[in-house]
């Protein structure tokens, strides 16, 4: 019910609905500062309730941004319903809500959203399906493919006891769906990682690499990234979530290649959020504590396969050792703004995750090059370099 309603509200943007997104992100540009509409936020106001252009908060978690044809999308977990914690995740607090399916906001200004609807919509009725509502769905993502136009969205599905650690895809034509689940697989099935040891390849106790040789690697945490050559590249946690691996991703970026790395071995980091800033690759991730926030890593590269050379806590001042008590989920680099990044993070509500809050902060970069992040109560897109 609540699904058809939401769908029945998501209007399909045409030509002349493009047309005009355009046209206000010129007028947005050109303005000193965005416009607040009524009860619409002026400037970015970190864990502060975020309303969307109907005034309902807005619904998005774990989310990422695409920029398309002067429009930015924001895709996230549409998280509503009782929060609940089911028995099999009672020994680590893993709390859930049902699954309704990914959320998509529209944005010409990256203040003020308009709901766009569920573009990818659980599947009740059908327990063996990876969208039905008792199952995980998290973390979604996506890229547009310039060779076969398509949509392309990543997300990590799992069981309720995220024992499957699977990724899915789906696809669509138009940027604010509906988008087609083609299924899920555990990533990079029978290929060995282009780093990998011959003490890596012999099976042994606590080996995941090779426990899970065959049947595909475990993929729970994750992100997609676009270089700007077309390549894109798909990171997440692996091995029971100790180790990260970095795949490249086939040419229409709907599977795992086989070509892949182990990185940050051993630090258990997932939600992973990869950026290139003046030619080098970045990421930036959190430590393994479920939903409770810890101290975020940073990293850089000069390919997005590594080798990755870890840069500490990009986060400086008071709650630093917390995120400021969220977790990494995106870095958006501002279209035609070179050096301009927003650092996106949620702050997680354990007991009750539909009231999760976002946090989105300035990305700056120290005099060394290395990524940081300082606390605001709020700021303009102003602050950001190029403006
Ligand atoms: C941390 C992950 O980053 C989230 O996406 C989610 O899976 C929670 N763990 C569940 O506890």
């Amino acid at each position: 019910m609540l699904i058809s309603a939401i769908l029945a509200s998501r209007r399909p943007p045409g030509s002349l609905f493009r047309f005009v997104c355009a046209a206000c992100f010129v007028a947005g540009l050109l303005a000193a500062r965005p416009a607040a509409g009524a009860g619409l936020p002026p400037e970015f106001t970190p864990g502060e309730l975020w309303l969307d252009t109907g005034g309902h908060p807005i619904n998005a978690h774990g989310g990422g941004l695409l920029y398309q044809a002067g429009v930015y999308y924001w895709y996230g977990e549409f998280k509503t319903g009782r929060t609940y914690l089911p028995d099999c995740n009672k020994s680590w607090g893993g709390t859930r809500v049902d699954t309704v399916g990914v959320s998509c906001y529209s944005s010409t200004n990256l203040l003020n959203w308009k709901n766009e609807g569920i573009v990818l919509p659980a599947v009740p009725g059908d327990p063996q399906h990876d969208l039905f509502p008792g199952k995980v769905l998290e973390r979604p993502k996506v890229l547009y493919n310039r060779t076969t136009q398509q949509f392309v969205m990543w997300m990590h599905v799992d069981t309720t006891d995220y024992a499957a650690a699977r990724c899915g895809v789906a696809v669509s034509p138009r940027p604010a769906g509906p988008y087609k689940y083609l299924g899920s697989f555990r990533p990079n099935a029978d290929a060995w990682p282009e780093d990998a040891t011959a003490a890596d390849k012999t099976p042994a106790a606590k080996n995941c690499l090779a426990r899970d040789f065959h049947s595909g690697q475990m993929a729970r945490d994750l992100t997609v990234f676009q270089d700007d050559d077309g390549q894109a590249y798909l990171f997440y946690s692996s091995e029971e979530n100790p180790t990260m691996h970095v795949t490249l991703l086939t040419e229409d970026y709907l599977h795992a290649t086989g070509k892949y790395r182990r990185i940050f071995q051993g630090r258990s980091m997932e939600a992973p959020a990869v950026f290139k800033h003046a030619g080098r690759y970045y990421l930036i991730a959190s430590g393994c504590t479920a939903w409770a926030p810890n101290a975020a890593r940073s990293a850089v590269a000069d390919h997005p396969l590594g080798p990755w050379t870890e840069l500490g806590n990009p986060c400086l001042g008071a709650d630093s050792d917390k995120t400021f008590h969220s977790q990494s989920t995106f870095v958006l680099p501002i279209a035609g703004r070179p050096g301009a990044f927003i650092f996106m993070a949620d702050r997680w509500n354990q007991w009750n995750l539909p009231d999760s809050r976002y946090l989105w902060l300035p990305l700056e970069f120290s005099a060394a090059g290395h990524p940081r992040l300082s606390w605001r109560d709020h700021w303009p897109l102003s602050a950001l370099p190029g403006s």
